[in-house]
């Protein structure tokens, strides 16, 4: 299981040496939680921008991506010079297939493209994309803050697009976000979660170093 540790929760006045220690505790990536105080309430826009351009001048650990946004392109042309990895838009901000594609290869120019699902939006409707898409990131919150607890009901849709993959023989990659910490992760591994999304039970948790392992450990 590798852990790409959300930056929400990280305060501003701390952020470089909370960097530091999550670099020597070996987060294997940083999760940028962007939000543009419209597809959810809460812009974050500055506040990621800051701590992305940090994080290129101080770490090569990759950058992980998540626009929780309505104008996915703008965010895009916004984050793409930070040379992430990975950047993951929301199904829901999209009007039809056609956008879903063109928004798909337009990331590709610059990174590997993740497709995102809330809570209520069904797992069939991403089925259509996988051969597409580096990774799918089920929320297993609905977005916009971070510290909120896992909702149970997303574990078996994780199931089912575990399932759906491997019968298809795809090799897309699942990442979960929101609400995961030591004591729901396993079963989130035994689901088929590849990546996990961390952010306050490991941010306040006192030794990094600790709480990582522990969230490896199989
Ligand atoms: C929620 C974000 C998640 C969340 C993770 O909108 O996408 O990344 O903040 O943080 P925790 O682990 O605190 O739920
Ligand atoms: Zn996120």
């Amino acid at each position: 299981m590798e852990i790409s540790t959300s930056l929400l929760s990280v305060k501003e006045e701390q952020s470089v040496h909370t960097f530091y220690r999550l670099e020597t505790a070996h987060t294997d990536y940083f999760h940028i939680d962007v939000m543009d105080g419209k597809f959810v309430d809460d812009d974050t826009t500055e506040k990621m921008k800051i701590y992305s351009d940090n994080l290129k001048n101080i770490t090569n650990i990759p950058l992980d991506v998540h626009l929780m946004v309505k104008d996915v392109k703008k965010y895009v042309d916004i984050f793409s010079p930070n040379e992430p990895k990975c950047i993951t838009f929301h199904l829901e901000a999209t009007k039809n297939k056609e956008e879903v594609f063109e928004i798909i290869n337009y990331i590709k120019q610059y990174s590997k493209v993740g497709i995102s699902i809330k809570p209520d939006t069904e797992v069939e409707k991403v089925y259509e994309f996988l051969p597409f898409v580096h990774s799918v990131l089920v929320m297993t919150v609905n977005p916009g803050k971070g510290g909120q607890n896992l909702i149970p009901e997303t574990i078996d849709k994780i199931k089912k697009l575990r399932e759906y993959i491997d019968s298809n023989d795809l090799d897309t990659e699942i990442e979960a976000d929101g609400g995961i910490n030591i004591e729901n992760i396993k079963e989130l591994k035994k689901a088929g979660v590849n990546i996990a999304v961390v952010g306050s039970s490991l941010i306040n948790s006192k030794d990094y170093k600790y709480t990582i392992n522990k969230l490896k450990e199989d």
